[in-house]
């Protein structure tokens, strides 16, 4: 049987004020650039702020100040916080082709038939666990631009459906997550369409970092929300371009240092590898990397999305399947007042880590590491609801992947 939790210290941990390795990065998620994004996705007509929850039962039954969770499952009413980064990207893209400043643009004057005419027929296409490719097609569609949109093996139905009724071209091929991604990077250079990948790669930077940068929308929610800053923050882990936005923003916008942990499940565990290793490079996983936690299944870290995490992380954890599982349960029967959280496989893998240190007596070695005590304010962000309903009740209703 698999160990619940696996976790290692970063050695090369830099701490906040030994910012010079990954200067340049940071310059892209200042105050200043994040305002940036965030005035562009205010231009949508129907945009709203999504809620920051204080769980104030469950932080006194675990045994701390404070647990603090961004619920991103409403965002753009697509249950996800990943369009942020695509309709961003897709933004700039369009603006550089039209030799504009983002500033200069609104959602509404992209779909403009003046601006389709100057820039003719346009394709996106990218690859998907689902969440980001609902939120490309989402944001082509929108826009009046065609998508294209592959899936790795194993894809869920409802989730290829989603990005189908987003008006996009959508197939599950029979290839893992990156081999999938050099598939339709090779089919965009054949075809002359526009990848919107959310990791970059020598010679494909710009986009990424766009995404990235669009993320940034809900860190500036959450900084406009909070009472108080976080001590700790538990950050899901794919590719890692989240989390590393979440760092780069939050480490230069508060003056104390912030403990990030960083979670992944053990079938795509490349940031916890990379870390084990010890080494200044990464190193991947490979395999099928099947997992409920679909949106984490990447075995190739983000080259930049390594630099910083590589120099702010503090601990990075690996996590079996019953652990998110768990964190869905929990987060979907709340105690007393506490706010009800629907949290799909991936939004509900860092909480289900969180708690599982908090209250299994075999972490305490982790526990104290990490001063998770009475003083700990600890951020979370359910970065998806149920994107896969059916799953969803299997684990929450009939307790699939419970701890028996
Ligand atoms: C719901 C959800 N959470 C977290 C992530 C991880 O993001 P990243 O791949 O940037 O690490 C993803 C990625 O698709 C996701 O869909």
């Amino acid at each position: 049987m698999n160990e619940k939790l696996k976790w290692v210290l970063n050695q090369h941990y830099l701490g906040k004020d030994n910012v010079n390795q990954v200067t340049d990065l940071l310059s892209h998620f200042t105050l200043e650039q994040v305002r940036k994004v965030g005035q562009f996705q205010c231009t949508y007509e129907k945009f709203e702020k999504t809620p920051l929850h204080y769980l104030e039962s469950l932080a006194s039954f675990i045994g701390v100040e404070k647990i603090l969770i961004k619920d991103e499952s409403s965002r753009f009413g697509l249950n996800a916080f990943k369009v942020l980064g695509g309709v961003y990207a897709i933004a700039q893209y369009v603006a550089k082709k039209l030799n504009k400043n983002i500033e200069e643009l609104s959602f509404e004057q992209l779909k403009s038939p003046t601006i389709k005419e100057q820039l003719g027929e346009l394709t996106f296409i990218s690859t998907t666990d689902g969440n980001h490719g609902r939120g490309v097609a989402w944001a082509a569609r929108e826009l009046g631009f065609q998508a294209r949109i592959y899936m790795p093996a194993g894809s869920a139905k409802e989730r290829l459906q989603n990005i189908k009724n987003e008006g996009a071209y959508a197939e599950i091929t029979s290839m893992n997550y990156d081999d999938t991604v050099r598939y339709t990077s090779q089919l965009a250079q054949k075809n002359g369409w526009v990848l919107v990948q959310d990791t970059m790669w020598n010679g494909y930077e710009e986009i990424p970092l766009w995404i990235m940068q669009g993320y940034t929308t809900l860190i500036q929610e959450i900084v406009e929300q909070i009472q108080q800053a976080p001590t700790h923050v538990f950050l899901q882990a794919g590719v890692g371009s989240f989390a590393a936005a979440v760092v780069a923003f939050l480490t230069q916008y508060y003056e104390h240092d912030i403990t990030f942990v960083l979670v992944e499940p053990h079938v795509a565990n490349c940031y916890y590898e990379s870390f084990k290793a010890g080494t200044n490079e990464f190193v991947s996983v490979g395999g099928d990397m099947q997992t409920i936690m679909a949106g984490l299944a990447c075995g190739e870290p983000n080259p930049q999305a390594w630099q910083l995490l590589k120099a702010y992380t503090k601990v990075s954890i690996s996590c079996e399947e019953e652990v998110a599982a768990t964190g869905m349960r929990i987060l979907g029967n709340p105690l007393n007042t506490d706010a009800r959280i629907v949290a799909g496989e991936s939004g509900a893998a860092p909480f289900g880590c969180f708690y599982e240190i908090m209250t299994n007596g075999r972490h305490g070695q982790l526990k104290d590491t990490l001063q998770l005590d009475s003083d700990a304010r600890v951020l979370l962000v359910n970065t998806e609801g149920d994107t896969d309903k059916e799953n969803y009740r299997q684990i929450v209703w009939h307790g699939k992947y419970a701890t028996l």
